[in-house]
């Protein structure tokens, strides 16, 4: 189990290499003990102390932040850097096989061919936004929660194609929140794009009934699904969404940079592309008069063109494989549980606390977001996220649309002393 160990034995590229090959070996026979650990716990006592020795993290400090970026483990780690020496050892040209494609397409409920891999969730937002059939006027309807990556696509093809940008208020429920999405849809409404959790208070969307509600009206459905996968589980057939924009390096744990794109297959077609290469159409001839080429491919494929970095699906096809061994409903339980025990820490500070996420069962994921108030200190909420980062406990804090919430992200590698730990240093920065 303990990787570092070995690190220290050895000096020179000789050893580092033995040394590099036997972490390997270790790794990979963990993993393959992993069946029978799940076997043998099969609730409550599993043991994530084991799982968390898997991860490279310094034990010198706290991360509860993986709603920005999710830790690698080693068997990513590994797998990573074995392929790029595979690929500087041998010369071997990574080429595409969709076993990528197929393992998230059996993990989400979709097809492989509804399936496309891309660098992060903003670029799939991207080919969503700017492959719409929009008109000035129509109207698309996003939250007053969304990144960055979520609405600038949508604001910059208002400025440059005239779409119009509405907003609705999320509620402190699931059914409040779809009231509120009902009351702002018009008859010029053409998209509803909307976060399956966002970044900013992680509250879990009614993302069904918001797909419901959409088809019902004929008007598009688009997710920025940028936190779901391996956080909770779902089904994009279930959901219903036309478009949905996820990543492997956030709660999933896959390497940094590496996202994936569905479109439903009755929209792959009606969905304009405009950057085209390899892998998107099969032939072209541009000794034929005049130059051609074949139709593109019937697969969101498509859009992932060019000479791409092997060695990160190589490794998001590692975390799928970690996540599944180590058992998606019990991961989605172990994160809901820590995140719950943190906001009932903190709603038990009482007037100290303006807590947002949702406490509803089925709006609560794995992120909680608040805000200090009655403080002496300015600036609370900054104030606190530099504090806690002085002392390596790492939180993010929320500037975007003014919203200035401290989000705390919980991961089946926390454990509930860190939670606690969380508490009590916010106890002692603001109150004490
Ligand atoms: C809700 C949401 N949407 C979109 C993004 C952008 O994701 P990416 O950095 O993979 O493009 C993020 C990133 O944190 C996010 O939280």
């Amino acid at each position: 189990m303990k990787r570092k160990s070995f690190l220290t034995l050895g000096t020179g590229l000789f050893a580092a290499a033995n040394l590099k090959a036997a972490n390997s070996q270790i790794i990979e026979a963990q993993l393959n003990d992993m069946g029978t650990l799940a076997q043998e716990n099969q609730s409550d006592n599993f043991d994530w102390a084991a799982i968390r020795s898997m991860f490279p993290l310094g034990n010198d400090r706290i991360f509860l932040n993986n709603g920005t970026m999710g830790i690698t483990p080693y068997p990513v780690l590994n797998a990573v850097q074995n392929s790029f020496e595979t690929i500087a050892e041998k010369a071997e040209y990574p080429h595409h096989s969709d076993d990528l494609e197929k393992m998230l397409a059996s993990i989400i409920g979709a097809d492989p061919k509804e399936i496309g891999i891309t660098k992060n969730v903003s670029e799939g937002i991207n080919h969503i936004c700017w492959g719409l059939d929009l008109k000035r006027g129509d109207e698309v309807i996003l939250t007053e929660h969304e990144h960055v990556g979520g609405c600038l696509a949508w604001l910059y093809r208002a400025k440059v194609d005239g779409i119009v940008i509405k907003t609705f208020v999320l509620g402190k429920t699931a059914e409040e929140t779809l009231n509120n999405l009902n009351a702002t849809i018009t008859k010029k409404t053409k998209a509803i794009a909307v976060p399956h959790i966002p970044c900013t208070i992680g509250q879990i969307l009614p993302v069904k009934e918001i797909c419901d509600l959409a088809r019902s009206k004929n008007i598009i459905s688009c997710i920025d699904g940028a936190h779901p996968l391996g956080m909770i589980q779902f089904n994009v057939k279930d959901i219903g969404c036309d478009y949905y924009a996820g990543c492997f390096h956030k709660w999933v744990l896959g390497p940094i940079g590496s996202g994936w794109l569905y479109i439903a297959q009755q929209k792959i077609q009606q969905t304009k592309i405009y950057h085209v290469a390899a892998y998107s159409a099969g032939e072209f001839n541009m000794r034929a008069t005049p130059p051609s080429m074949g139709p593109l491919v019937d697969s969101v494929g498509r859009y992932s063109y060019g000479t791409f970095c092997g060695p990160l699906h190589v490794g998001a096809l590692k975390s799928l494989e970690f996540y599944t061994k180590i058992g998606p409903s019990r991961i989605e339980n172990r994160v809901k549980y820590l995140a719950e025990k943190l906001q009932n820490s903190l709603l038990e500070i009482g007037d100290g606390i303006e807590m947002l996420t949702p406490t509803e069962d089925r709006s609560r994921g794995a992120q909680i977001g608040f805000r200090i108030k009655k403080s002496k200190k300015d600036n609370p909420n900054i104030g606190f996220v530099n504090y806690a980062r002085s002392k390596q406990m790492i939180l993010r804090h929320v500037a975007e649309n003014g919203l200035d919430n401290i989000r705390i992200s919980t991961h089946y590698y926390n454990t509930e002393q860190e939670i606690e730990q969380c508490v009590s240093l916010l106890k002692e920065y603001a109150f004490g």
